[in-house]
Order: structure tokens, then sequence, then C-alpha cells
């Protein structure tokens, strides 16, 4: 058998696996694996593959997270900036604070998303066949139960013919098929097999099944109304967790494949037009980094701006609670539409 060897990184290469990946960490794990069969090398192929990655680490399970610890802490407790335990959810939206004119004005939609993992089942990038379609019949079960105004259809992407695939992701309503992150992860084994998207009529609310995560829940809507996107998605969180047994751990918070996913796994953001801000992207970026919020193009993660439009959300899923997390972000777009 070939002794893995430690990794080489490129100069340009800043992923947080190259940072905390030290020589004796390597020593002592490279060659441990988890008993569903997860092993170091999985964990960090991504990262090697695509040395433009900001993380570069993919967990196949739970354990992942234990044996691998001496690895993702220092990569987990990087990213979200929280040391501490995960506080229990808190989707409450009484009292959020209020979007400004000025962001208003310069908001086109907001998509409020948390993914979500079965407990008892592998993490996307180990779990095998038979496993995945298990999953995706369990999903697909609870999902005919939804409350009556969020209820829909699935669609399995098996089924869906090129052109209506293409629509629905021009439409952001669903997952792109390639994803080089994702293949480097194991995460595209049998695409496009078990995969789906459930919409609700009004479109409004989706669920996408099997991609990064078993679950990815999302309520979008065009327009800044917060409050209103954020119940729509806890309602559903909430009835899906009725029948469906959720990943979660107290230390870490719901259990994702991403470490950048761990706690909330909650991504709330709003599309939104800017003007001097737009001018300069280097600025923009700074600016948001210091307000903890995280900037992406208007076609997902990796993809470029257009006409002035961005992506704005919250970088910290972990060590806040969900209600805690969208404040942040409606302050921090506050003050950026005020500096616009
Ligand atoms: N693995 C990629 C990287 O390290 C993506 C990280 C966060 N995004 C995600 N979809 N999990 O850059």
């Amino acid at each position: 058998m070939n002794q893995p060897t430690y990794p080489v990184f490129s100069e340009e290469c800043q992923s947080l696996l190259k940072k905390h990946l030290s020589p004796t960490i390597w020593k002592a794990l490279s060659e441990s694996c988890t008993k569903s069969g997860y092993s170091f090398s999985q964990l960090i192929h991504s990262g090697i593959e695509q040395q433009d990655s900001g993380v570069g680490v993919y967990a196949g399970d739970v354990e992942s997270y234990s044996l691998f610890a001496p690895l993702l802490m220092p990569i987990i407790r990087d990213y979200h900036a929280s040391s501490g335990k995960h506080p229990a959810s808190d989707f409450s939206f009484d009292d959020l604070p209020k979007i400004c004119v000025a962001a208003q004005q310069r908001i086109i939609s907001t998509r409020v998303r948390v993914g979500r993992n079965l407990s008892g089942f592998p993490l996307g990038p180990a779990i095998n066949r038979t496993q995945r379609l298990e999953v995706e019949t369990l999903i697909k079960n609870a999902l005919k139960k939804l409350p009556e105004r969020i209820q829909g259809a699935y669609l399995s992407l098996s089924d869906m013919d090129e052109s209506q695939r293409e629509d629905l992701v021009a439409r952001h309503l669903l997952f792109k098929s390639e994803d080089r992150f994702l293949s480097s992860a194991n995460l595209m084994r049998d695409w496009p097999e078990g995969r789906g998207l459930f919409l609700s009529e009004d479109k409004a609310f989706s669920v996408w099944v099997n991609e990064e995560d078993q679950l990815r829940i999302i309520a979008l809507q065009q327009g800044g109304d917060i409050s209103a996107i954020f119940r729509l998605l806890a309602d559903g969180v909430k009835s899906l967790s009725e029948h469906l047994n959720f990943a979660f751990s107290d230390d870490i918070g719901y259990l994702a494949s991403c470490p950048t996913n761990l706690g909330t796994s909650m991504r709330a953001s709003v599309h939104m037009k800017l003007d001097s801000l737009a001018g300069n992207e280097t600025r923009l970026k700074k600016q948001a980094e210091a307000l903890g919020l995280q900037v992406r193009g208007v076609n997902g993660e990796h993809s470029e701006s257009k006409g002035g439009v961005y992506d704005i959300s919250n970088r910290m899923r972990m060590g806040v609670t969900e209600k805690t997390a969208i404040s942040h972000l409606v302050n921090g777009i506050n003050v950026l539409a005020e500096m616009d």
C-alpha cells in the first residue's frame, strides 16, 4: 500500500487547510479512517486538488469531527471566530432590527437557507448509493407532510429535461450540476441519481435534496422582507424536523459536510444593487468583512457580480443563534447601504 505523503501546497494557496495542517497533525492523522471508511486523505482531498479553496476540507460522517478534531477544530474556530458551545436554535423574529430605507431601495431579493443531514447516515462525501436513495425517500415522505401553505412538488433531477434544469438554475431555485469543489469532495458520485428539488407552489419555499448536504431548506422571495422570509423558513424547518431526525451535536450544532456550515448551518443573504461601493470591489469586500459579512457574485459561490449586484450574507454560522445571525446581516447591510 502507498504511504500517504505530506501534501504540497502552492505558494498562492490561502486555504485554512494549508494554514492548520502542521506536519505534526499530519503525522498523527494521515493514516486514520472513520468506522464508515472515511479516510484522512479523503477529508483533505478537495483542498489539495483545488488549491484556491478557502477552507479545503469536507467531513464524511459525524465521527470525522471527533477523529480528525486536531485539524478540524482549529479550522472551525478560525472560520467561525467562535470558541464556545453552539447555543440552542432561536428562530424567533419579533424584535429583529429593521432594514433601513437606503437598504430597502437596494435589495432585489432575499434568501435564507439552512443545511441539514440525517442522523444515522454518513454525510454526502461518504454516503453510498443505497443510503443516498434511502435518504431521498425519507425526505420525500417528510415533504408530503408540510403545512398546507407551503405544499408543492418534488422534482427528481434525473427526471428533469435539460432546459427545465437550466431554467431553474438561472432562477436561483436549483443547484448547479457542475462544481469542481463538490466533485473533488466526492459529493458528485452517482450524479444525478438521488438528487432533487422540492418547490412550493408559489416557489418561495424549496428544499434541495442530496447536493452538498442531504437537505438545504430554503426560503426565497423578491424584495427585502427579511422577517417574512425568516418566518417562512422557520415554519418549513419545524415541520420537517417533526418527521426527520436531523444530526445535531451540542458542541458544533447542526452537522454539515463542510465546516463552514456547522452551527446554525444558516446562510441569510440579499441580492443588493450597489452604486459607489460596486466601483471598488476590494474595498467592498474589506468593509463587508469588517461587518462580519461575506460578498459573492449573483450566480452563487465562486461567481462574479453582474451590473453592480452582489450577494451579501452572514459569514458566521456557529456560536450564534439564527436570530443573532440574521440581526448581524440586517445591521451590516444597513451600514453598507448608508455608505453607498
Ligand atoms: N470547499 C470550498 C472552499 O474551501 C467551499 C467552502 C465553503 N462553501 C461551501 N459550499 N461549503 O473554498
